[in-house]
């Protein structure tokens, strides 16, 4: 049994703001791990949307409860791939030396050498993937799998528009609506739209010089990654008992300028369209299911750019600017 360095490299948190003001690398104390849990040498993590809303510290209203000054949990990061380094006393199935990948959840923590994950958010890594695909496939293809297969429950010959089809989450899911046999369209910036069409997009709308919503065309499913458009606007070139999927903080107009468009858009309803959100579960079931997909080379995972630990604020900054064009990765 290996034994467990007592202290590691990790990025930490400060306080709220411009993250290379708040995020310094610096030595602490490797994670203690429950028995359920699995402490993992990190090999490479990814940058998702929690993570600089929390960099940020924004909106004010969620610093009650991730602390008023600075984050109580002080390092950032969920999604994880690596080598197993120990287990907790009761978890079966992974073991010292394994490759895994998956998420910390709500302890975050990934942004370091090593993080504590519960055993049960961790899947074996898929075969032939580097790390760093690995890693960033966990959160973006998860929230993708969920909201193409279970939400709007895509199949064959299935109409579906994704807005901020060459971001994390977009890119993931235009390829996994693809996989299932949708006709997909995506709408991106015009610097995308080569990225968008190599994932398998049908069609393509360039947001620069078309607006979707005057589109004459009619969906059976919209997953909104954007919500620059209010929702009844959008919902109006969806077909009769159509699906709008709201799936933003956004941005446009604000950061978090869609957390208000979302919630009038499940209190209030949307006439004839069903409106329901994404909550994507972080289990072994879908992290296999997400293993097959990039075992079988159905979906790649997009690094727009990989960052090393040490220059994790640049990560962040690079995700605050919202034209990743894919993921953005860290490697430790
Ligand atoms: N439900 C969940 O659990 C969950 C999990 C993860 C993420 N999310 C949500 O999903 C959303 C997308 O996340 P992500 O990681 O995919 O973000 P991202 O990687 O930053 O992608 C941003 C996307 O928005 C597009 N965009 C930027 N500015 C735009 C504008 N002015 N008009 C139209 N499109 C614009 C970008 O297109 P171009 O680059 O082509 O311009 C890109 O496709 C986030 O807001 C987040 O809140 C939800």
């Amino acid at each position: 049994m290996p034994t467990n360095p007592p202290v590691m490299q990790a990025v930490i948190q400060d306080g709220y703001g411009v993250p290379e003001r708040v995020l310094r690398l610096a030595e602490t104390a490797v994670p203690s791990i429950g028995a359920g849990d699995v402490l993992v040498r990190v090999r490479a993590t990814s940058v998702n949307t929690p993570d600089w809303a929390t960099v940020a510290g924004a909106p004010y209203i969620m610093r009650p409860g991730i602390g008023l000054r600075r984050p109580r949990r002080p390092v950032r990061g969920s999604d994880i791939a690596g080598v197993v380094q120990a287990v907790g006393q009761h978890v079966t199935g992974l073991a010292p030396g394994d490759e895994v990948f998956g998420s910390t959840g709500a302890r975050a923590g990934a942004f370091a050498q090593y993080a504590a994950a519960p055993a049960a958010q961790l899947a074996t890594k898929p075969a032939g993937l580097a790390f760093t695909d690995a890693a960033a496939s966990v959160m973006s293809g998860l929230t993708a799998l969920v909201a193409v297969r279970d939400v709007a429950r895509v199949s064959a010959g299935t109409r579906v528009l994704i807005n901020g089809a060459s971001g994390g989450v977009g890119t993931m899911a235009v390829q996994i609506a693809k996989a299932l046999g949708a006709e997909v369209t995506g709408v991106c910036g015009t610097g995308s739209t080569e990225l968008v069409r190599s994932l398998g997009a049908d069609h393509l709308i360039d947001y620069t010089t078309e607006d979707f919503t005057q589109s004459t065309q009619r969906f059976d499913v919209i997953l909104d990654n954007v919500l620059n458009h209010p929702p009844k606007t959008a919902a109006r070139v969806l077909a009769p008992g159509g699906t709008f999927i709201p799936n933003s903080l956004g941005y446009t107009g604000g950061l978090f300028a869609g957390l208000p468009r979302m919630a009038r858009a499940v209190l209030m309803g949307l006439g004839s369209t069903t409106v329901r959100l994404v909550r994507p579960a972080v289990n072994r079931e879908n992290l296999t299911a997400l293993r097959r997909l990039l075992e079988t080379g159905q979906v790649k995972v997009v690094i727009a750019q990989a960052y090393p630990l040490d220059k994790a604020a640049a990560a962040v900054t690079h995700m605050l600017g919202h034209h990743p064009g894919g993921k953005i990765a860290i490697e430790v």
